[in-house]
């Protein structure tokens, strides 16, 4: 991409990637046709629908966005090594499958460039559940042939990974679970709504103690994916840093309060747009928030955590923010180990940041100068891409398949803002994650 370019106009945002993934294993809860609409057309996407075939189920997209799951009664209980290997998110079939079919073989997730990506708490939480758990060459074995009983689980950390697997196993479950420091992101409240949807008696959706009253059976429903809130504030943080105007549609505000609250201590003007404007309203697509930005960002602190703190998902677009901001700031990451992993590459443009353990001390510079650098994962790719709008001369973004995992058409979307950016042969041996 060249950089200088000012992005102006209206962009739409789709489903969220980090709940369609998880409603798509929710299906595999309730016999029958699941219909889920907003689905985002990423490559994650593509490579659940495909765990879910080789479980029995048939996957087919009817339309934009849409996707039908039609799961037998009989499904297998094996989620391959490739699979696994290639999305993390895999792991989400993992508390489905033991709660359905009373076993489950899913590969031991690896870590990833932002840290070690841990499961014992998922572990865990369905040994309490009364599961017994394995390893079996590179294989998390599950077994509960008796089906799982209620328990009361206190999560060490609020793992949206573990709060999804442990609920979507306590729907089944004999008697009452509760799941006490659960993660409350908006995509665990999209599940939870789904899953109440089907037949299941959850309590507490939205704070950090989940009651969970087990059915013996759920039935399959119709459900419309909640916005990608990290693809909403990634358009937020790019009208900034360009000085321009964009009006996010679709997106949820409520959803995004602190982050748009940081960009107003930047300088920026954020208004919200049609529908209530209010807490969760209905996120029609007439609703969202505008950004406006007439001059230079100033830089702002961020210290990520779970939510309702800033997410660590926009932690790389903030400090890309920073990077060209009047001042210095310091953004700590307090979620994942390795995320400041894409640093080094922020400073192959000319960025000045200084990493210590969980903190960054970014001083904002005049100019970035555009170079080629690589995407390490899907938000650090995101990052360097609104760093490259910003930066004098050419950048590029190598292992852009990472970003295109989170951003469906990112770079058309990018073009109709304005930005004059295009795909190239991909400097980098393209592997998969
Ligand atoms: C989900 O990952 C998201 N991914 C992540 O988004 C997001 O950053 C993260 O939640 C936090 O919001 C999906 O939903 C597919 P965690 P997840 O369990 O579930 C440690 C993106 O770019 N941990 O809340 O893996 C873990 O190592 C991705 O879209 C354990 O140690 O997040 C991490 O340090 C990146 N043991 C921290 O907790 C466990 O059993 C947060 O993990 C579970 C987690």
């Amino acid at each position: 991409m060249l950089g200088g370019a000012r992005l102006a106009g209206a962009v739409p945002v789709a489903g969220a990637k980090n709940s369609a993934l998880k409603l798509m294993a929710a299906a595999l809860l309730a016999p029958g046709t699941t219909l889920l609409e907003r689905v985002p057309a990423i490559l994650d996407v593509e490579i659940m629908a495909e765990l879910l075939r080789r479980l029995g189920a048939d996957v087919a997209g009817t339309g934009p966005g849409q996707l039908r799951i039609e799961v037998p009664q009989q499904i297998g209980h094996q989620a391959d090594y490739d699979l696994v290997r290639r999305m993390r998110a895999s792991i989400s079939v993992l508390g489905p499958l033991v709660a359905r079919v009373g076993r489950a073989q899913v590969a031991l997730p690896g870590g990833d460039a932002i840290g070690s990506r841990g499961v014992d708490l998922h572990l865990a939480g369905l040994e309490q559940l009364g599961a017994t758990l394995a390893h079996e060459h590179g294989y998390i074995v599950a077994r509960a042939p008796r089906g799982l009983a209620g328990a009361n689980i206190w999560l060490d950390f609020p793992s949206v990974g573990a709060t999804e697997n442990l609920l979507m196993a306590a729907v089944l479950a004999r008697g009452t679970t509760v799941i006490d420091n659960a993660a409350r992101e908006p995509e665990i409240c999209d599940l939870a709504q789904m899953l109440s949807a089907m037949g299941a008696k959850i309590d507490g959706v939205g704070t950090s103690t989940l009651e969970v009253i087990g059915v013996d059976h759920l039935e399959p429903t119709h459900h419309t994916t909640v916005a990608d809130r990290i693809v909403a504030g990634t358009w937020a943080i790019g009208a900034v840093m360009t000085h321009g105007d964009i009006t996010v549609l679709g997106a949820v505000p409520a959803h995004l309060e602190l982050v748009l609250d940081k960009l107003t201590q930047a300088g920026a003007d954020v208004d919200r747009v049609g529908g209530t404007g209010g807490t969760d309203g209905p996120d029609g697509p007439d609703t969202g928030f505008r950004v406006r930005m007439a001059h230079r960002p100033r830089a702002v602190d961020v210290v990520t955590l779970p939510w309702p703190g800033f997410p660590t998902d926009l932690q790389p677009m903030v400090i890309a923010l920073n990077s060209v901001a009047e001042g210095a700031a310091m953004v700590t990451e307090n979620v994942f180990e390795s995320r400041f992993m894409f640093v080094n590459e922020m400073v192959r443009l000319g960025a000045s940041i200084r990493t210590d353990g969980h903190h960054a001390v970014v001083r904002g510079q005049s100019r970035l100068s555009g170079a080629p650098v690589r995407a390490t994962d899907i938000r650090a790719g995101a990052g360097l891409v609104l760093a490259g709008l910003v930066a004098d001369g050419v950048t590029t973004v190598g292992q852009a398949f990472h970003v295109d995992r989170g951003y469906p058409g990112f770079d058309a979307q990018l073009r109709e803002l304005g930005a004059d950016v295009r795909r190239v042969p991909d400097p980098y041996e393209v592997g998969q994650e």
